[in-house]
This record gives structure tokens, C-alpha cells and sequence, in this order.
């Protein structure tokens, strides 16, 4: 099949020369301020090539996954609003840092979202998750929601949006609508995705000019079943069936 052509780039550290670094190719650049797209690093392009691997087992799919998923919310951490805090050291001296300002919550979308709540947890202890489930129609491509149950006070909370993929964008826009529906601002969800597609990432931010993407990658494209190409094939059956 053929593909649309990839960006690339030398990939490995910066005090080998340039003849003696391997070309691989890159996210795609998305022209949308609410999109950000991980530092396209060497141990990212080296995690993303296990896990897009079909000869990958599932044990080490789900390490060299966790491992992205750890980067992303790390990241994504950093788009949450901080305010001043001055802290005295046990040396009596002070320190002008800052703290996370308000509360947050995860929201898992079912199935493969689910996968990225452990690496929340480990960033944020005890934080509250909330599931929502939705199924694309494997034939149509267009999602289905069957159930959700969030935080009682998800209104006042920061939301941390959880899928690995975004192909058409139409699951992850189904779930911002549930959550707008509970009177989350706009503004206060952050989607953490894996994968994205450059048609999906485009009409994600348009639709949600104010809801953040932090992705690890985006892709070429969406073949004719709506899988992203090169992709790395159905995550849910990777992670949890194959
Ligand atoms: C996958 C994925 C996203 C969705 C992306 O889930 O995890 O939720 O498809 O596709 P879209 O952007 O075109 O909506 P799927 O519905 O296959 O269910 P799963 O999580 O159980 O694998
Ligand atoms: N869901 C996946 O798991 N992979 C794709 O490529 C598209 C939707």
C-alpha cells in the first residue's frame, strides 16, 4: 500500500556526528496552538518502534507502552496551572516554588484508555478516575456511547483525558462532549493520546480549540478501515487480548 511520505530526521545523541546518526522518521507537525507534540527524542523513537513492531509480544508491548504512557503524563503535567509557594528548608532558609493550583482527576476512555491509568496513579497518588466507555463501530468507524461514571465534583476538577489513539477523532470528541455535559470547562481538559492521525489531531483542535492535546505522535494518515497508518495496529487487542 502506499504510503504518504514521512518526515525524517537524524535521530540519536547530539555529540556523534551527524554521518554516524540513523534516520527515522518523525511525528508529523500539526499548525494548531492546542496541540503539543513530545520532543521527538531517541528513547521515544526507540519506544514507539518496539511497540509499533508487529513481531512485539504483549509483555513487552505493555512495558515499552507503560514507558511512553509514563513520558505523556510527565508532560502533560506540565500544562497544568501552578501558583506561588514558598516553602522554609531545613536550613531555615526559604524557597520560592510553586504548587499545582486546583485538584485533577483521570478520564479513562474504554477499553485502551484504561491502560493509562497505572502510569497516572504513579505521578499522582491516590488521584480519582472516572471510565467512559465508548466503542467504534468496526464497520462504520463511528463511536458509540455505551456508559460513564465520573466524579461527583469533575466540574471543579482539572480532567486528564485518557485514549492512546486518535484516528478519526471521533471517540475522543464523543468524550469531551460528556464531560462539557457535566460542566467541565473547556479549558480545564487536557487529552493525553499516544498516536494521533493528522486528520484526527486537526479536527480534535478545531472542534476543542481550548481542550490541550499532548501527543507522542502523530502519523501519516488513516487507511481505508480508518487505522492509523503506519500506526501500530489495534491497541486495546495489543495491550489486553493478543
Ligand atoms: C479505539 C481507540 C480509540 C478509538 C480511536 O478504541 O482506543 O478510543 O478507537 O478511533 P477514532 O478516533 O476513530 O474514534 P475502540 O473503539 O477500538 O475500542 P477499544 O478501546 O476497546 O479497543
Ligand atoms: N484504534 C486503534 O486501536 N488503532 C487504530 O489505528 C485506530 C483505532
Amino acid at each position: 500500500m502506499s504510503q504518504p511520505t514521512a518526515p525524517s530526521q537524524t535521530v540519536g545523541p547530539e555529540y556523534r556526528p551527524a554521518t554516524q546518526l540513523p534516520t527515522a522518521t518523525v511525528s508529523t507537525s500539526v499548525s494548531r496552538p492546542n496541540v503539543h507534540i513530545l520532543a521527538q527524542t531517541p528513547q521515544l523513537i526507540a519506544l514507539l518502534t518496539m511497540i509499533r513492531d508487529k513481531d512485539t509480544n504483549r509483555a513487552d508491548f505493555i512495558f515499552y507502552s507503560n514507558r511512553i504512557i509514563r513520558l505523556l503524563v510527565e508532560e502533560g503535567l506540565n500544562h497544568l496551572p501552578v501558583v506561588a509557594k514558598e516553602i522554609t528548608t531545613p536550613v531555615g532558609h526559604t524557597y520560592a516554588g510553586v504548587k499545582f493550583e486546583g485538584q485533577i482527576c483521570g478520564v479513562s476512555i474504554m477499553r485502551a484508555g484504561e491502560s493509562m491509568e497505572q502510569g497516572l496513579r504513579d505521578c499522582c497518588r491516590s488521584v480519582r478516575i472516572g471510565k467512559i466507555l465508548i466503542q467504534r463501530d468496526e464497520e462504520t468507524s463511528k463511536p458509540k456511547l455505551y456508559y460513564d461514571k465520573l466524579p461527583e465534583d469533575i466540574a471543579e476538577r482539572w480532567v486528564l483525558l485518557l485514549d492512546p489513539m486518535l484516528a478519526t477523532g471521533g471517540s475522543a470528541l464523543m468524550a469531551v462532549d460528556v464531560l462539557i455535559s457535566r460542566g467541565v470547562p473547556e479549558d480545564h481538559i487536557l487529552f493525553l493520546n499516544l498516536i494521533a492521525s493528522p486528520e484526527g489531531a486537526k479536527n480534535f483542535a478545531e472542534q476543542f480549540p481550548k481542550v490541550r492535546v499532548v501527543t507522542a505522535f502523530v502519523d501519516q494518515g488513516l487507511d481505508e478501515k480508518n487505522y492509523i497508518i503506519p500506526g501500530l495496529g489495534d491497541f486495546g487487542d495489543r495491550f489486553y487480548t493478543m
